[in-house]
């Protein structure tokens, strides 16, 4: 597979952008630093890059993608928004007939403020759950990646685990002393910690699945026991859903394991590839919020008509076409065939799946939290990426995030992947 064009443009790319990159999680830094593939277009569950390679995509551009690329319903739905003007200032119907559709699809939230990053959202239901509660602490845990504000830098996963800043530079002391991150499905430690520490801990902060180490999933019960020891400490339990929500069915993941929060954070999937995220919940808390109350928070760029228009046309598409038990067979399809493959070849590989997202961590140990997923073999992961990367398969380059099945992927398609994987196989047992 030829990338001259790909690697010229990366040159020019560094030469005026930290890294090349604008998001560190798009580096090749976490699978031997080779150059990034530099795309041309998304056209379904394909990425063409610049010299014309196609590629099935499996990284969906981290989450949002659930449609895949350019659905034409998507595209025809910006389109129109754009031709009555890309930003108004002003209240408006698709970001109000957004929200309204989130409150109705998402049980427990009550109230929404939209905002335009994920980051953002988790940001400001910190920031809301400390008004709420006059408290000081948030817990979250070890390796989940919530976005790259202060208070949520310290331990994260995802690119910042990747690129080893899970701590990040420049985050002041006075930050971190109001955090504190915890093994995920260690309930001991958590119930230790709220003991201890729970008057001044204004909200538990997880995602329900973990997507940032890995996919993660909780130990049954984990959630349900959380969820009541926070409330037992008059604390806030937010759960982060950027990736979660409309990923595994057409609501929450928190209401599909049971569970639901005092607030959430969203994003990804609800600006069907625009900038977009959410945070919102208790129409008591939600009350805090300016202009209502004194809590602060706004954004320019938030419920802006394209995010707001794309955002309706995807959830209207899945809603009409719930294409989830489609997703969830395709990736229990690509679960057994890899590892069925892992077998033959005697490679040690460890899956995680939750419907159409999974990891394939190289080793034999459970994954469960942080210290299991950084066990997987790293070396074996990077030779693996590029292998299945020039067979024509793109994904995530880092062994701490997901494969994403889309609604765009065909049968022939996880085939196709399965043939690479058996290649890369081979390859990687007679290394
Ligand atoms: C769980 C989770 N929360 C928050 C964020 C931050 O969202 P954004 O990148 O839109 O700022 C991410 C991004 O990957 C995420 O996965």
């Amino acid at each position: 597979m030829e990338r001259q064009l790909s690697r010229e443009w990366f040159r020019r790319a560094e030469a005026v952008i930290a890294g090349g990159v604008n998001s560190p999680a798009r580096s090749f830094q976490g699978v031997g630093g080779n150059p990034p593939v530099v795309m041309a277009r998304g056209e379904g569950a394909y990425l063409i890059d610049v010299d014309g390679n196609r590629y099935i995509d499996y990284l969906a551009a981290f989450g949002p993608l659930v449609l895949g690329h350019s659905h034409p319903r998507v595209v025809a739905a910006v389109q129109e928004a754009v031709a009555r003007g890309p930003l108004l200032g002003t209240p408006h119907p698709d970001e109000i007939a957004l929200a309204e559709e989130l409150c109705r699809s998402i049980e427990g939230l009550e109230q929404v403020r939209l905002t335009t990053t994920g980051t953002e959202a988790v940001m400001s239901a910190i920031r809301l759950a400390r008004a709420y509660t006059g408290r000081r602490y948030v817990i979250k845990f070890e390796g989940a990646y919530h976005g790259h504000s202060d208070a949520v830098l310290v331990k994260a996963g995802s690119g910042a685990s990747t690129v080893g800043a899970a701590d990040s530079l420049g985050v002041p002391a006075g930050v971190t002393q109001d955090v504190i991150s915890l093994p995920f499905n260690d309930i001991g430690r958590l119930k230790d910690t709220l003991e201890t520490l729970g008057p001044e801990v204004a909200c538990v902060l997880t995602e329900p699945i973990v997507g940032n180490m890995g996919i993660v999933n909780p130990a049954p019960g984990y959630l349900q026991q959380m969820a009541e020891l926070t409330r037992k400490a008059g604390a806030l339990l937010i759960f982060d859903e950027v990736i979660t929500a409309y990923r595994f069915h057409y609501g929450s993941a928190g209401a599909l394991l049971g569970v639901i929060p005092d607030l959430y954070a969203l994003g990804k999937i609800i600006g069907g590839g625009l900038p977009a995220g959410a945070y919102g919940g208790r129409r008591d808390i939600m009350r805090l919020v300016a202009p209502l109350g004194g809590m602060f928070q706004a954004g320019t760029l938030a419920g802006n008509p394209l995010s707001s228009a794309a955002g309706l046309a995807t959830l209207a598409v899945l809603r009409e076409e719930r294409p989830y038990a489609r997703m969830d067979r395709q990736a229990a399809t690509l679960e057994a065939g890899i590892l069925d493959a892992a077998k033959r070849h005697g490679i040690a590989v460890t899956i995680n799946r939750a419907g159409s997202g999974f990891t394939v961590f190289f080793g034999e140990t459970p994954v469960t939290d942080y210290t299991s997923a950084q066990l997987a073999d790293k070396g074996k992961f990077g030779r693996f990426h590029r292998l299945m990367l020039d067979q024509g398969v793109y994904l995530a380059p880092s062994r701490f995030e997901a494969w994403f099945v889309s609604a765009a992927h065909t049968d022939a398609m996880i085939e196709q992947t399965l043939a690479a994987v058996e290649r890369a196989f081979q390859v990687l047992a007679a290394d």
